[in-house]
């Protein structure tokens, strides 16, 4: 996996301190350090990801499987390493990930205001589906609950190798 003169890896427990270091910069409160390693202890039911770039971790992403179900967890990118087209290889992989292992939806939730994390999760076809009114404890901010279904039909790898493609126009 690439991420123009990078790469794309599964988090190992050495990234965990980069990762949140990531975590403390761009989300108003992070995970906890034990609570990423028992999340890399769920092989079976997660995926997590690491972007590099020039041997550095620049971002990383997580999804949840429940059922037939993605659940998109995080998507992060550092400050200096943004809109470069790494948030959206990150989400790439974790669709496809999601399609080989044969499900059906995924879903996550963004807090309403987070628009370049709106634009992203819509461009790969996620779409808006309804608000969970203060569900972020940190700041009392509602979430949007987003969805993407048929995974499974040809259509929505197709659509994920265009929004990837567009990325790599802006290098
Ligand atoms: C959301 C995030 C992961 C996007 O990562 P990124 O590497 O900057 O995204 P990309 O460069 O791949 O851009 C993807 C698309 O998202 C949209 N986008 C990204 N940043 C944007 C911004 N600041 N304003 C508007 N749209 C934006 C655009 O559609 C963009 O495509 P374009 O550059 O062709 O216009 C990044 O902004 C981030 O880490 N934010 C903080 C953490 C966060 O909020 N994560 C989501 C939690 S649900």
């Amino acid at each position: 996996m690439t991420v123009a003169a990078g790469c794309l890896r599964p988090m190992v427990e050495a990234d965990i301190g980069p990762a949140l270091a990531i975590d403390e910069l761009v989300y108003p409160s992070a995970w906890s350090p034990s609570f990423l390693r028992q999340q890399l202890s769920l092989a079976g039911s997660r995926v997590n990801l690491v972007a590099e770039r020039d041997g550095q971790l620049v971002g990383h992403g997580a999804l949840m499987v429940v059922a037939d179900e993605g659940h998109v967890t995080s998507v992060a990118v550092h400050p200096h390493q943004q809109r470069r087209g790494i948030g959206a290889q990150i989400l790439a992989a974790l669709c496809r990930a999601s399609v080989e292992r044969g499900l059906k939806s995924m879903t996550l939730e963004v807090r309403c205001s987070n628009e370049a994390a709106i634009a992203l999760y819509q461009r790969f076809g996620f779409a808006p589906a309804g608000v969970r009114v203060g569900y972020y404890a940190d700041t009392g901010e509602d979430a949007l609950i987003m969805w993407v279904h048929d995974i499974d039909q040809p259509e929505f790898l197709e659509r994920v190798v265009v929004a990837e493609k567009r990325k790599e126009r802006h290098g």
